[in-house]
């Protein structure tokens, strides 16, 4: 019991660390693309900001709601922030689930038609963009008919891809930092490993905390 409750806070440290890297990211990634954008530059084609400058609108209608989500959905998923302010609680859930499915069904075109890190990138994409999109519908569902276990059960799920993408980061640069993969090789591999590993955190976050 002791070592549960001291794994709350930990998992917390994470989540903070995850979210942080992940708005870094997007910030560099504004920064690049608005100059581009601003001087009619595209970069070439095969370079890693070529996408983002050539189809900037559905880059930022995948990029704005999902960091908009990611930094809310801490709260939500938080039982002390639940339990003070249920009914904002609620009023941001109606907000969040949609702007998450909008971010997660952009992300799946996104990474299915121009994917830097070529097939493997492109599946990871279309296979944990869909399981996050099926899992905040689910999780909205659960909570129409009452169910409040399933439906904190399906919100953690979703939580756990979306925090996904801080970690994706994290193995590119570990992986081109130590020159053990190429570039495109590198985002294929860091797809699908984070995704998986995300899974199976929160599967066994669940296991561990049922109810
Ligand atoms: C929900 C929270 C999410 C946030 C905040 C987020 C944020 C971002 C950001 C900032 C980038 C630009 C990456 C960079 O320049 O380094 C990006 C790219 C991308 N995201 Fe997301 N994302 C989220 C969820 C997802 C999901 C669920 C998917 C699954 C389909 C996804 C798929 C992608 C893809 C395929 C790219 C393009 C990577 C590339 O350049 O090849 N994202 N996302």
């Amino acid at each position: 019991m002791a070592t549960a409750r001291k794994s709350v806070p930990t998992a917390w440290v994470v989540v903070l660390f995850l979210i942080t890297v992940v708005l870094v990211f997007a910030v560099i990634r504004v920064t690049i693309d608005s100059q581009n954008i601003a001087n009619g530059v595209i970069p070439e084609e095969g370079e890693f900001d070529h996408r983002y400058a050539r189809y900037p609108i559905l880059a930022y209608a995948h990029i704005l709601p999902g960091v908009v989500y990611l930094v809310l959905a801490p709260f939500q998923v938080s039982r002390r922030f639940r339990n003070r302010h249920l009914d904002l609680h609620r009023k941001m859930g109606r907000f969040l689930v949609p702007i998450g499915i909008v971010s997660g069904v952009m992300g799946v075109l996104f990474g299915f038609f121009f994917s830097f890190g070529g097939f493997a990138e492109a599946s990871a994409a279309v296979v944990f963009g869909t399981w996050f999109v099926i899992a905040l519908a689910l999780a909205y569902s659960y909570i129409r008919a009452g169910d409040t276990v399933r439906h904190r059960r399906w919100m953690i799920r979703a939580f756990a891809i979306g925090l996904g993408v801080g970690t994706i980061r994290i193995w590119v640069g570990v992986f081109q930092g130590f020159g053990l993969l190429d570039e495109v090789t590198s985002f294929g591999v860091a797809f699908w490993l984070s995704w998986t590993l995300h899974v199976i955190a929160a599967e066994i976050w669940l296991w561990r905390r049922p109810t």
